[in-house]
């Protein structure tokens, strides 16, 4: 039985006509763009799958007029390859990196700007905290710098202090800040049904496999997996030639492991990298860990940033939380169980160092 109408729609990528509880945001930067005199940066934090790609590129699309430019700093993460990203014009040329030195490296990307209407969406804005970068500080004051009216959206997991210095903070309004809370059960209901309506031929799919999607994700609050689940859902009942009922939701999800972004690693500091390298070469870890087993381990770390990073790990889709109740002396026991193989998630986190690159500091004065 063939379920899978197109499976576009069932992508990561797609971008819906509707944003379902987002409306008010949505909005709101639609205003902030449209009536704020000269350059203006907005930021909008939120967790994993609370719609901030989305909202950023349907911000692009919608935002007619203007010129749309959407950068991914994981993937651009020196101010260069930011700047030729935004350029994207293979016949301009930058200067070789010895001597490119900022003012070269703006003044062309503010020559080849129009003179005003340029939306630059920064996706994956906390990437930057790893190269120290200025692009951020050039394009939220390019007009006080002589160049081109530049709308600046930041789209990042944590919030602009744990990734922007001081001077540029202090050009980001103070009302210019956005932050999206992860989803609840019935915003994913209703985001799922209007992807399955769309995506799955009708009378294929029963709305209680969509209710037990939502409430199966409902803890993570993210978009992403719900829709990831709906898709493993969907292929697992093709493929047994089944209705896509309750019973197929739950097959698939005993082989579900959400999708792992390259970025979900980058919240890590390096500290918190070692530690979970070292959980997972601890040759009792098979498939997880208990909060005690952590504590055990003797990491010189202190309860707080012991908390932050398991909720890191835990919000990046790196392992699933399940509780089992009042272990050892300092509080609640849960259990960690990985969502990915050791293996691959330790060879990720060796190529994280190969990532970060030289730094730029200096040739930015
Ligand atoms: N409000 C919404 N309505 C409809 N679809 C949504 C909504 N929010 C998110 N989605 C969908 O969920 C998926 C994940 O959303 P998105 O990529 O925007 O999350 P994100 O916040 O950028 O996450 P990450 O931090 O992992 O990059 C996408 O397929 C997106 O289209
Ligand atoms: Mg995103």
């Amino acid at each position: 039985m063939k379920i899978i109408k197109n499976s576009t729609i069932l992508s990561q990528e797609y971008i819906p006509e509707d944003i379902i509880g987002r409306e008010e945001q949505i909005a709101r930067l639609r205003g902030l763009i449209r009536t704020n005199e000269g350059s203006s940066s907005f930021v909008i934090r939120g967790n994993p799958g609370t719609g901030k790609t989305l909202i950023g590129k349907y911000l692009l699309r919608e935002m007619k007029g203007y010129n749309g430019i959407y950068v991914n700093c994981y993937v651009n993460q020196t101010d260069r390859s930011i700047i030729s990203s935004i350029l994207s014009d293979p016949n301009i040329r930058l200067p070789e990196l010895g001597n490119a030195r900022s003012e070269s490296l703006s003044s062309i990307l503010f020559k080849e700007l129009p003179d005003s209407k340029n939306l630059i969406v920064l996706d994956e804005a906390q990437s930057l905290k790893r190269s120290h970068g200025q692009i951020v500080y050039m394009l939220s004051r390019s007009k006080e710098l002589g160049g081109p009216e530049i709308k600046l959206m930041l789209l990042s997991m944590e919030e602009p202090e744990m990734y922007l210095d001081k001077s540029t903070l202090s050009g980001l309004g103070k009302y210019n800040r956005i932050s999206l809370k992860e989803y609840d059960a019935e915003d994913l209901h209703e985001i799922l049904a209007r992807r399955a309506n769309s995506g799955l031929y009708e009378g294929t799919f029963t709305d209680s496999a969509i209710a037990r999607i939502s409430e199966l994700v409902e803890e993570s609050g993210s978009a992403r997996i719900a829709i990831e689940l709906l898709r493993n859902s969907a292929i697992y009942a093709e493929s047994r030639n089944v209705f896509l009922d309750e019973e197929a939701v739950l097959q698939a999800y005993r082989d579900f492991s959400p999708p792992l972004e390259d970025s979900s690693l980058i919240n890590l500091d390096e500290d918190e990298i070692l530690l979970l390298k070292s959980l997972l070469e601890s040759t009792r870890l098979v498939s997880g860990f208990k909060t005690s087993d952590l504590k055990k381990m003797n990491t010189g770390m202190n309860d707080a940033r012991m908390y932050k990073f398991l909720k890191t790990i835990e919000l990046s889709g790196l392992v699933k939380k399940s509780k089992i109740g009042k272990g050892y002396s300092g509080g609640v026991e849960n259990e960690y169980i990985l969502r990915i193989s050791p293996n691959i998630l330790l060879s990720k986190l060796n190529m994280i160092g190969k990532f970060s690159g030289p730094s730029e500091k200096g040739s930015m004065d």
